[in-house]
């Protein structure tokens, strides 16, 4: 089977990494194309890019050569489908650029993920959405598939299938490690044997993006904070409902959630639950398909009508590049591109 050509925008930041160790051997996608900002233009990935992942890079993806941001060069190549992991403020000139030019955009930046027509795509919780890419003129012409902010990711999958016991409040305090904000990212001198209670625009994306993609409105308040743990975001989640819900429910819940489509990073179990307690911890390893795919629950508790838990999303892979690539491979999967 022939694969199909992608190009990763942003490929040498955090998400652009696991983007490019990701497609290194995927079964449908071939990466064919690959951008940074313009001083790389014309430089090889493996000498360029400060790799930050917590193994080796691939050897397949070291000898790759940075391209120049060029739409038309895409084109004649026979590239499709973009992937982007561009920071928000250049995403917003190049996506609606891109998709104007007939690619299928898969991106991770905040920039489109509020208009009308954009999902914001977690095909376990919102397949459905997918279809709204036909809103924005497909097939005659491209579109933007985002996904969610990272936190916001693995607070859906863990709140989807709890949805049909009536959830009126979500309360959530997040522990978000380093690689959210980026290479480079904050300073070592703030985060070094420190928390800081704040990170900008987060708690506003949470509680917005959960009522877009699990289409309900309950209440929900976040606090975000950024600890100095280098990957994987942990979450404190109080959920209230609207009658008593026993725990045996809610973890028969997790246990039987397999409404997802059949697709290469789609886990067998997408909700992982474990009473020890001391899980989840972002110490442990969780990477690749299916394991960064997993979100990880812990901890859960009852006070009358609420249930509390802990639960982990990796940021990397479900929280960005692997919820893009499942998205793109649900799109390909449902219109038929291979
Ligand atoms: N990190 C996460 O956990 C996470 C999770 C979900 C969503 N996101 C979103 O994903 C996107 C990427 O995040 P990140 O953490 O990977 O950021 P990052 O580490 O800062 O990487 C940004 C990438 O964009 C490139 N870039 C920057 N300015 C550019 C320009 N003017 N023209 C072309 N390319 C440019 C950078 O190239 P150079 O290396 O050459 O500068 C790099 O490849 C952001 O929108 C972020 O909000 C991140």
């Amino acid at each position: 089977m022939e694969k199909i050509k992608v190009a990763v925008i942003g490929a040498t930041g955090a998400v652009g990494q696991v983007f490019m160790w990701m497609l290194a051997d995927h079964p449908w996608f071939e990466v064919d194309y690959i951008t940074a900002s313009a001083a790389r233009v014309n430089q090889r990935y493996g000498s360029t890019v400060h790799w930050l992942l917590p193994f080796e890079m691939p050897h397949a993806i070291r000898d790759r050569t940075i391209s120049e941001f060029s739409g038309e060069t895409m084109k004649e190549r026979g590239v499709k489908i973009v992937f982007s992991a561009l920071p928000a403020s250049v995403a917003a000139e190049a996506e609606p650029l891109l998709r104007d030019m007939g690619f299928y955009i898969f991106s991770n930046a905040s920039a489109m993920r509020y208009h009308k027509n954009v999902p914001i795509l977690i095909p376990e919780t919102n397949l459905e959405t997918l279809s709204l890419i036909e809103d924005q003129g497909y097939p005659e012409k491209g579109f933007v598939v985002t996904n969610a902010n990272c936190v916001t990711t693995g607070l859906a999958m863990a709140v989807a299938p709890l949805r049909k016991f009536g959830i009126k409040e979500i309360s959530i305090c997040s522990y978000q490690s380093v690689s959210g904000a980026g290479y480079p990212g904050l300073s070592s001198f703030d985060i070094t044997d420190n928390c800081i209670p704040y990170i900008g625009g987060e708690e506003e994306k949470i509680e917005k993006e959960i009522k877009k993609i699990l289409s309900f409105d309950p209440v929900v308040d976040a606090y975000c904070v950024r600890v100095p743990v280098m990957f994987g975001h942990l979450e404190a989640v109080w959920l209230t409902f609207e009658q008593e819900v026993s725990i045996e429910d809610v973890l028969k819940t997790w246990d039987e959630f397999r409404e997802v489509p059949d697709l290469p990073s789609t886990p067998k179990l997408p909700v992982l639950y474990d009473g020890s307690n001391t899980f989840p911890q972002p110490k442990y390893a969780f990477w690749g398909t299916p394991k960064g795919m997993e979100v990880y629950t812990g901890r859960i508790k009852k006070r009358d009508n609420r249930i509390g838990f802990m639960l982990l999303v990796n940021n990397l892979v479900k929280g960005s590049a692997g919820g893009s690539i499942q998205n793109a491979e649900a799109f390909v999967q449902k219109y038929g591109l291979l």
